[in-house]
């Protein structure tokens, strides 16, 4: 399957087919640099060796997103003599796409880019779109940059040796674009809807098909809005409280165990608001659980703390918080709150 992101002269593919990695050739050529990390370089560096001029091993964690980790990537490839047309592989997950990115828009001020991820949250989010970063001691992603790959290559096979709960975790954002359709796609199809592909079939049968209407949902708000400026930010729907759970937990849940929680919390206050029908509602929490992910918000957490970081998140302005809110079926719109006692109803 083939999805392209339209973005004029720095448009792309994204392939995604079973085995894919056993077959790069027409996808890798001259000299290429691939950079992973030492767990999917066991489990998959093979597979690269023979295409590449060299493999950068970084140490497994979002701990090493950092600077010292971008010098020693670019360190190994200024070593190596890399030249302007030469390419950068990111093979990994979104640890690795997002620094080996970052690596390559900056270094000879930017070589070809490749993603290969190996994670679903990867495949499905993070490989596509080009933002790329690192992170800093003042938070997360502070350092970074809009640098479009020049292919995704997806093989879901890598999926079979992913830990369950990192599998959770790319669902999460999954099930976020079948809540954001509607806004997101010219081509939207009411009767064959992704929330009604994914509350009817096994996903685990279906990964394949899942990651290219993901992809595909991404690739259409992205060419619409490359730079966040407007219609991009429908993809943080769940993600305002997400991001506050994320720093409450010094970062121990997943990303996408924040994001499901945070799908939940806003379907309470769209449903709160007025601005969705109980049965959508009912399904939409439906579809989550019947994938398996928590929605609860755990009981230690005050509401109180919960608001103050809600209202610190980057994408707040003086005091507001802004949400993305469902207002239909895979529908959603922006929804500026003031009105703390309402979220507060629906916090623990
Ligand atoms: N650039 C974007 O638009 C964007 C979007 C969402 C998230 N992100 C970033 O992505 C990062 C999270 O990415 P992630 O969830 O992929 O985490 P990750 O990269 O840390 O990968 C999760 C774990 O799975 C392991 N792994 C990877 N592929 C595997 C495989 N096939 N089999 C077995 N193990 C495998 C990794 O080594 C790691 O231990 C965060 O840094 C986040 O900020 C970026
Ligand atoms: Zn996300």
């Amino acid at each position: 399957m083939k999805i392209d992101v339209n973005l004029g002269d720095r448009s792309y593919p994204i392939i995604i087919q079973n085995n894919l990695l056993q077959n790069l050739d027409e996808y890798l050529r001259g000299n290429v640099f691939v950079v992973t990390n030492t767990t999917v370089n066991k489990l998959y560096g093979k597979y690269l060796k023979k295409h590449a001029k060299k493999i950068i091993v970084i140490k497994d964690g979002e701990k090493y997103k950092n600077l010292a980790t971008f010098e020693y990537i670019s360190n190994q490839l200024l070593a190596s003599k890399i030249e302007r047309k030469d390419t950068i592989v990111a093979l990994g997950g979104g640890v690795v796409g997002d620094i080996t990115g970052y690596v390559a828009s900056s270094v000879l001020r930017g070589v070809n880019f490749i993603q290969i991820p190996t994670t679903l949250l990867a495949q499905v989010d993070s490989s596509v779109g080009g933002k790329v970063a690192v992170n800093t001691k003042y938070g997360k992603n502070l350092l970074g940059a809009f640098y479009q790959p020049k292919c995704v290559l997806i093989d879901p096979n890598v999926l079979k040796t992913l830990p369950e709960r990192q599998i959770k975790t790319g669902l999460a954002e999954v099930v976020k674009y079948a809540f954001i359709e509607k806004t997101a796609c010219n081509t939207f199809d009411e009767s064959f809807t992704f929330f009604d592909f994914l509350s009817t079939k096994d996903y685990k049968q279906n990964y394949e098909n899942i990651i290219a209407r993901s992809c595909q949902i991404k690739a259409d708000v992205v060419s619409a809005d490359e730079h966040e400026s407007n219609l991009r930010a429908i993809l943080n729907l769940g993600h305002t409280l997400c991001h506050a759970l994320e720093k409450l937990t010094n970062f121990k849940i997943t990303h996408g165990e924040g994001v499901s929680i945070g799908l939940k919390f806003i379907f309470d206050l769209s449903l709160k608001l007025g601005l969705i029908e109980k049965e959508y509602y009912e399904n939409a929490i439906q579809l989550l659980n019947s994938l398996g992910l928590k929605t609860d918000i755990p009981r230690a957490f005050k509401a109180d703390k919960i608001i103050e970081l809600m209202k610190s998140d980057k994408k707040v302005v003086a005091g507001e918080i802004n949400f993305v809110v469902p207002c239909g079926k895979y529908d959603v719109m922006r929804k500026v709150l003031q009105d703390e006692l309402l979220i507060k109803e629906i916090l623990p």
